[in-house]
């Protein structure tokens, strides 16, 4: 949500922070601005709707080539998208710029304050009590930084602010609470960003913020404080994967290159997991083994695709631990008073490591002093830093709304984490491990099988670009991959998709089923218990009843074929493992079916690619 990029160094800044705001565009925005600093004037414009509307507005109105600036691509909270309301605001004397993420809780105090100073605001946005406030402290503070500091201890909610001072060119002044910001260190430049695609076109090292921090950047150097003024550190890491992870590589779509990209995803989220002995190690976990025996209960929590990945979990980790698992949805987690020990292990799983549910879930966790593991995909995101472990996902960055490679690798890392378990409580011998590791090595492969069909899957969606309503059925594994592949469809296609377990059909969902209503079925590999023939039966009473089955089943499943309208195999490997490749035709057909619906696949309307606002 909403994408910021702050800039000071010896390029012409309009550059850097429109390319920057390029690059951000993946976490959705409904409007974009950039401020620059020329000679004691704040230049500035914005305008609703895409990055390219402020393009040809600023390629009609060129600004001065300065070095200085800061930009901004807004997903509206307080106010419309509107030019008005777009960032960067402009305070009374247009002496301090601002642009915002987050939203300040305390604003209408705030304004109601301003107002009664005289001042006018031009925006109904939280935002520019911001750049008034600035502009007030700048009156006594001797610079940005400390008019920074002392704003912040006014405020009330969640931002990331940054700001520029008219009389001050050569300072660019953020801070952070609760909301995502990183430092991109470069060579008499420096560069602020939403996260590191905002700069990883000219620096590979960053800076990672704590909470409550104020950074300064000029040409020379960044300085850390915490809100209240004392010296502060970041840490510096370095940035992982290049801007050619960042670019689409010939696809269409964010996303697509990303779903082409799993069988090298779920490889490395595979990688170097094996020891020396065979023994599987988790080198970012943190947690010791006995905190690890005394856990006598897990509650995972996580938001949308994250979630569906936590349901898969649940399954993996009773199944081979034999410890009870909840599954909880992060905005809820809270607010219904869970029974959380100190031997309970929360999970987060979140691909972003930003989403402010998840993150408060955590933080509510940690309070009542049970343990923290995080499953993420993105270094130096809060949700990590907050956690006592780690399990990283290493997906690489996933630019597209929809995630894919992201849930993918978060299926690997919940396994892994299910079975180091088993290890260090000895519930399963060494052997069985190592046999789902082996197993699990040869997903790769199997991922790339099913990609190999993706022109099948093509051809069923160009079949169903008139549809305007989808069901999706699974049992066990099989359940989760049902509901992310209706999440999907909502996503991209706009069209009413629902995903149900397929037990639960006669208890009501079954009156939905009418001629022609397109069914997606995964079906749980055969010889199972019966879960397989259960699968069946479910097929057959929705086709019954008019249904188009869309079945997705193990290879040389023959009961299936009677019953499909259309078939998709997958290749044959265990239940718990299923969902690694029974979701790929679902995430090619929605990407498909909203491309031929001529939707914006990569932001789609009204999502963010992190919500970092609760
Ligand atoms: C997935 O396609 C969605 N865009 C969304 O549901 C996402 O999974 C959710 O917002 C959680 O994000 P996170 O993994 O970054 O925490």
């Amino acid at each position: 949500m909403c994408g910021i990029v702050g800039y000071v160094g010896g390029r012409p800044a309009q550059g850097v922070v429109i390319e920057g705001l390029r690059r951000l565009e993946y976490r959705g925005y409904d409007s974009a601005g950039i401020a620059l600093v020329d000679g004691g004037t704040i230049v500035s414009d914005k305008r609703a709707g895409k990055l390219a509307n402020l393009e040809k507005a600023i390629g009609e109105s060129p600004l001065p080539q300065v070095t200085t600036g800061i930009g901004h691509t807004r997903w509206a909270t307080h106010g419309a998208p509107t030019d008005r309301n777009a960032h960067p605001h402009v305070s009374q004397h247009r002496r301090v710029a601002v642009v915002h993420n987050g939203i300040l809780e305390n604003f209408a105090l705030l304004r109601a304050e301003l107002e009664h100073a005289g001042v006018e605001m031009a925006s109904e946005t939280d935002t520019e009590v911001a750049a008034h406030l600035l502009e007030r402290e700048l009156e006594t503070a001797p610079d940005l930084t400390v008019a920074m500091q002392r704003v912040c201890q006014r405020l009330e909610g969640a931002f990331t602010l940054v700001a520029v001072d008219a009389l001050d060119p050569d300072r660019v002044v953020a801070a952070r609470r609760n909301s995502p910001l990183v430092v991109g260190l470069g060579e008499g430049e420096n560069f602020l960003g939403s996260d590191v695609a905002a700069f990883i076109e000219h620096t590979r090292e960053a800076l990672e913020l704590g909470q409550d921090q104020v950074v300064t950047i000029t040409r020379e150097g960044v300085q850390v404080s915490g809100f209240d003024g004392s010296p502060a550190q970041g840490r510096q890491y370095h940035v992982d994967w290049d801007l050619s992870a960042a670019e689409k590589d010939g696809h269409d779509w964010f996303m697509r290159k990303e779903i082409f990209e799993q069988p090298r995803a779920v490889a490395d989220s595979l990688l170097g997991r094996r020891g020396a002995d065979g023994q599987l190690q988790l080198d970012e976990m943190r947690l010791s083994d006995q905190d690890l025996r005394d856990i006598d209960k897990i509650i995972i929590i996580a938001a949308g695709t994250s979630f569906y990945a936590g349901m898969v979990a649940k399954y993996a980790i009773e199944h081979w631990c034999r410890i009870p698992v909840e599954v909880e949805l992060a905005s809820e987690f809270r607010y219904r008073d869970p029974i959380l020990t100190t031997d309970t292990l929360v999970v987060a799983i979140s691909q972003s490591g930003e989403t402010a549910d998840t993150l408060q879930a955590i933080r509510h966790a940690r309070v009542q002093r049970s343990k923290v593991l995080a499953i993420c995909n993105t270094n130096g995101s809060t949700i990590p830093r907050e956690s006592d472990g780690v399990i990283y996902t290493h997906a690489g960055p996933e630019i597209g709304v929809a995630s894919t490679k992201g849930f993918l690798t978060q299926l690997v890392a919940c396994y892994l984490l299910a079975l180091y378990l088993a290890q260090i409580k000895g519930t399963r011998f060494g052997d069985e491990i190592s046999q789902v590791m082996d197993q699990l090595d040869d997903m790769p492969g199997h991922v790339q099988t099913m990609l190999d069909k993706a022109e099948e899957v093509y051809a069923l969606a160009r079949d169903h670009v008139e549809t305007r309503s989808v069901l999706f059925l699974g049992r066990h594994a099989g359940y989760p991959v049902a509901l992310e592949g209706a999440l999907k469809l909502k996503e991209l296609a706009y069209i009413h998709a629902e995903g149900f377990a397929a037990g639960e059909l006669k208890h009501g969902p079954i009156a939905l089923v009418e001629e022609g209503l397109p069914v997606f079925c995964v079906v749980p590999p055969q010889g199972r218990d019966q879960l397989h023939d259960k699968m069946v039966s479910g097929i057959q009473e929705v086709r019954a009843r008019g249904a188009r089955t869309l079945c997705i089943a193990e290879e040389g499943d023959a009961s299936i074929e009677p019953y499909a309208d259309a078939l998709i195999t997958v290749p044959s490997v265990p239940v718990l493992l299923q969902p690694l490749v029974a979701v790929l035709p679902l995430q090619l057909f929605a990407c498909e079916l909203a491309t031929l619906m001529g939707h914006d696949v990569d932001q789609p309307r009204n999502l963010a690619k992190s919500v970092t606002v609760e």
